[in-house]
Formats: C-alpha cells, sequence, structure tokens
C-alpha cells in the first residue's frame, strides 16, 4: 500500500491505472475509519482492480469550528486497517495541499436544485458546497470507475448523485458509478459513525434509543399518517434523558422533499447526544 500526500503524485497513479485498463474504486473518507467504511472499501477492493481511498478531514465542509477541531484524526490507525483490507493507495493530503488560500477563504457555490434546502443542507449552511468540492476536486485526480458512500449520509449521496450529473465537470464524471452501500450498526443498533469516538460509554447507551425509535416507527408507518408518526419519532427520543431532536424529516428518497405519504419515503433523524450531533435514518 502506497500512502499519498500530494495531488500530483495522485494523478500519476491514477492515471497509470487508466492506462493499463484497469478499473479503479475509490472511497473517500475523512478517517477515524469504522466498520462502516470498511464494509464500503471491502466492496471496492472486491469489485474493482485497484482501490484508492482518501483520508481527508475536509475544513470547507465544516460550519463549526468546534466541531472540526475535535473531529477525530487517526491517521496511523487508519492506515493499518487500510493495508489489511487490500488498498493498494491512500491519499492523505493536507489543507494547503488540497486548496489554495482563495479557495478556502472563498465559498465554493453550487446549485443544488433544492436538494440542499431541507435536513443537514439548511442546518448546516454552506456543509454541502464543502462536500461537493472536496468529492469533485477527488474524483478529476482519481478518475474512478465506482464511487462508494454509506446511506447514513443519506442527503449527502443524493447530492453526489445530483452533482455527477450536474456540475460542470459532468462531462468528466458521467462515466463514474456512484455507489450507495447500506448503514453499518452496531451490535446494540447504533449506527456506526466516526463521531461516535467522542460518545462516553453510558452516552453510547443512551444513543441506542435512537436507532430503537427509527424501527420501532416502522410498525407505527402501517396504520398511522406520515405527521404522526414523525411527531411520535421526536417525542420518543426527546422524552430520552441526554438526547435532543434537532430534525426528523420524512422525505421522498428522491427530490428529498417533505412527503406526506409512505412510498418512496425515508425518515432522516439528526439527534445531539450531549454535544455530539449523529445521524440516522430509516427507509420506510
Ligand atoms: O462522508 C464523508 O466522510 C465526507 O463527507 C466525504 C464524502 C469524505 C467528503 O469529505
Amino acid at each position: 500500500m502506497q500512502i499519498i500526500t500530494t495531488k500530483s503524485e495522485l494523478t500519476r497513479q491514477s492515471a497509470a491505472c487508466l492506462r493499463q485498463g484497469r478499473t479503479i474504486g475509490f472511497v473517500p473518507t475523512m478517517g477515524a475509519l469504522h466498520e462502516g467504511h470498511a464494509s464500503l472499501i471491502r466492496r471496492a477492493c472486491s469489485e474493482n482492480e485497484v482501490c484508492f481511498v482518501s483520508v481527508f478531514v475536509n475544513p470547507t465542509q465544516f460550519n463549526n469550528a468546534e466541531d472540526l477541531q475535535k473531529y477525530p484524526r487517526t491517521l496511523e490507525k487508519d492506515a493499518q486497517l487500510l493495508e489489511s483490507l487490500g488498498v493498494h493507495f491512500v491519499f492523505a493530503p493536507t489543507p494547503e495541499e488540497m486548496y489554495s488560500a482563495e479557495e478556502m477563504a472563498a465559498p465554493f457555490i453550487f446549485d443544488f436544485n433544492g436538494l440542499d434546502d431541507v435536513m443537514e443542507g439548511k442546518m448546516r449552511p454552506g456543509h454541502f458546497n464543502g462536500v461537493v468540492q472536496v468529492v469533485s476536486r477527488l474524483f478529476e485526480l482519481v478518475r474512478p470507475t465506482r464511487a462508494y458512500f454509506g446511506e447514513k449520509d443519506f442527503q449527502q449521496l443524493a447530492i453526489i448523485r445530483y452533482m455527477v450529473e450536474h456540475s460542470a465537470m459532468s462531462h468528466l464524471f458521467q462515466d463514474i458509478q456512484i455507489i450507495g452501500c447500506p448503514i453499518v450498526r452496531e451490535k446494540s443498533g447504533l449506527a456506526m459513525s466516526s463521531r461516535n469516538e467522542r460518545l462516553s460509554k453510558a452516552e453510547k447507551q443512551t444513543a441506542v434509543a435512537i436507532s430503537q425509535t427509527l424501527i420501532s416507527s416502522m410498525d407505527w408507518a402501517k396504520t398511522a399518517p406520515v405527521a404522526t408518526v414523525q411527531q411520535r419519532v421526536i417525542d420518543t427520543i426527546n422524552a430520552v434523558d441526554g438526547l435532543q431532536v434537532e430534525y426528523y424529516d420524512i422525505v421522498d428518497k428522491d427530490t428529498l422533499q417533505p412527503t406526506n405519504t409512505w412510498q418512496n419515503a425515508v425518515g432522516c433523524v439528526t439527534v445531539f447526544c450531549g454535544p455530539v450531533r449523529l445521524i440516522d435514518n430509516i427507509q420506510y
């Protein structure tokens, strides 16, 4: 496994693979890798001839300085896991390598056609512009055959699919297959997330109520209308000491706009467990 820190070396290696006609699987990450990432990487390694993973805590997608500062950074441990998974190339640049000073200072603007007006986009203004900025740059450098994203970040996945078709670079991206992979959960049901590292043991137990409530809502959805289930999910989670719902939206899987039917519906939740912001979702 080779660890690459410069854009020029990354393009050199990926161009060599493409010249040899090899398929490239790519998994972009922000590190602090867990079993959720490992499931994406195993799939990327098994479905492609070469596997690239990026480990980069992208500053332009954080709209909260404390969240950026506290985001876990565990490159050495991550590299061991990546090696054991059979990854060929790891791209781990510094922010200065990724962006010019102007790019760091001025927000990148992308028109999401309303996909970012709801949920994470509404709560974290500018977040998805930063995600698209970094993912489009990484795609441009790696030129993957397939790129893998977790369904835990449901809105992110929808936005990346949209970006591939609609960005100014869509001519470069149109052949990239975007592959969504199912949420990986702890035995307790808690959705795996790098942010879980910031939870105490007790908070981890408390946070289990999030997935438990989402699972119960599948039953409630059999007889109750969307608005009733939405409110019941919010009330049930808020009744747990230590949890505070930021939003629970039931939206259409494709448009991400609020829906009042169960057809094609996904429920996306964000909950504060102490200071840690956790997200999860369930497809009805
Ligand atoms: O999902 C993530 O970890 C990040 O948003 C991504 C896609 C690696 C971009 O920084």
